[in-house]
């Protein structure tokens, strides 16, 4: 299906990821010229479309501001149904909202247990005729609950109008990095095990749990980020390049990457939990819940076999920040007495955007010594740029599935953390500001993890 869509649908139009993302979403797009159909809010909260254009507002003035041009374009073109999602009358109200809407595409920013209900009910009213879904992550719990959500979403949907959303692949640092490897002749050819000595990824967090203690309890660091931002990224790091520029065979070699690791085996993980944790609201008083988590990855292809990939994730950590790091192989210390250090490559995904190539230079003076500079490329994100609901809502309703989890991507990372899910490993604690339990040390040793080093004035 090529058309554009012709209205979006969200459902959980009244909850918290509407209020946070998706209104300043949709003002965005309206400010680009982005968007021009219906959109159309699903939820039960006895609201008319009043009320429900004054929670866009208020979403925006708390997230954002308001861009009045924008805004009245997005006003104009909100509409509501009100309704318990297990009342076939709701979908039948939608259906008449839809109007001459032919390819809707509907967003279910809902939790996942109502996945299944809303599917059926969009399919029994003819609403999902022609139509595209959009879905927000967990994509199921271990690999059998996402093979029976997929079971459920092809019940209605062609696996191409299916849009699982993995907002990290919405983030433009991360897109370059795949394009950054690939529109540079230098990199490719020592971009592999013969140059390569380990490649690290962090994705550090200075909050907690904010209030989302309920929804942490059922998920943990590793369901949370790791199954999907952090092996998005870690994928993009490692593919091969791909036959195309179309979104399956950019698909096809990431899946290609997960295929071709090991599933997690329990020595290579540690899991920890920052002091604190098990007082949060909604949270149980002995959860053995990881809110950080350690990893060391192997991935059995040509290219990586023998380089270790780390990936360590976290909340209640130092500084807010995601970022790759490759380390390379030292040079042979032929004319040198003392061996040079090791190049290093960053791609700092955020707070701050950079790619930054650590390398030696000789220290000014008689002696043939040298030190580590970084030579760096910077970008500090301006208020106007594209954000990743923003582009990902913009490419489903294109129907551009590029920056997407496909069906069997998704069941391949399940099956990577799988063996290590729940309690199979123990638990250490930390404390909030430290950099996670010290038994993550022994995971990467005698190599060190590398601390994000943070600008002055972030
Ligand atoms: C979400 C996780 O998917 O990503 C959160 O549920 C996490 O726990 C968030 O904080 C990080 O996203 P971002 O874009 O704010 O870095």
């Amino acid at each position: 299906m090529n058309n554009h869509s012709d209205a979006l649908v969200f459902f959980g139009a009244t909850g918290d990821l509407a209020y946070k993302k998706i209104f300043p979403a949709l003002q965005s797009m309206a400010r680009h010229g982005h968007l021009s159909v219906p959109v159309i809010g699903v939820a039960r909260a006895g609201w008319n479309l009043e009320q429900f254009r004054a929670r866009a507002r208020d979403s925006l003035e708390s997230h954002g501001g308001i861009d009045k041009v924008a805004f009245d374009k997005l006003s104009e073109l909100l509409r509501y149904v009100d309704g318990d999602y297990n009342d076939p009358a709701t979908f039948t109200a939608l259906r008449k909202e839809l109007g001459e809407a032919q390819h809707p595409a509907h967003y279910l920013a809902i939790p996942p247990s109502m996945f299944a209900v809303v599917v059926k009910q969009l399919c029994e009213s003819g609403c999902a005729k022609g139509a595209r879904v959009i879905i927000e992550k967990p994509f199921g719990r271990t690999l059998e609950t996402a093979q029976e959500l997929n079971r459920t979403l092809l019940t209605c949907f062609d696996e191409s109008s299916i849009f699982r959303i993995d907002h990290f692949l919405g983030k433009g640092p991360v897109q370059n990095l795949l394009y950054f490897r690939f529109a540079n002749s230098f990199l490719e050819p020592i971009w592999n095990s013969h140059y390569v000595s380990s490649v690290q990824i962090t994705m550090a967090e200075n909050f907690g749990v904010q209030g989302r203690g309920a929804f942490y309890e059922e998920a943990g660091c590793i369901r949370d980020v790791v199954q999907n931002h952090l092996l998005q990224i870690l994928a993009n790091v490692a593919m091969e390049p791909p036959a195309g520029v179309d979104a399956e065979s950019i698909r096809d070699e990431k899946v290609k990457v997960l295929k071709a690791m090991v599933p997690l085996d329990a020595k290579h993980v540690v899991r920890g939990q920052f002091v604190g944790y098990r007082q949060e609201a909604g949270v149980n008083a002995h959860s053995h819940v990881e809110t950080y988590a350690a990893l060391k990855l192997e991935i059995h292809s040509w290219r990586w076999q023998g380089v270790p990939f780390y990936i360590r994730a976290g909340k209640c950590m130092p500084v807010t920040c995601t970022e790759v790091m490759a380390e390379f192989r030292r040079p042979p210390a032929v004319w040198t007495t003392k061996r040079p250090p090791r190049n290093q490559l960053r791609f700092r995904i955020q707070p701050d955007i950079v790619i930054g190539l650590e390398a030696t230079t000789k220290t000014p003076g008689e002696e043939m010594v040298g030190e580590s500079i970084e030579l760096l490329a910077t970008h500090r994100p301006h208020g106007d740029e594209m954000d990743a609901y923003e582009r990902l809502l913009g490419d489903a309703m294109k129907g551009d599935s590029t920056q997407f989890a496909r069906e069997d991507y998704v069941e391949a990372a399940w099956r990577v953390v799988e063996p290590v899910l729940g309690d199979a490993t123990p638990i250490h604690f930390y404390e909030p500001e430290s950099w996670g339990p010290p038994e993550a040390d022994r995971l990467i040793a005698p190599a060190h993890w590398k601390e994000p080093v943070m600008p002055a004035n972030p």
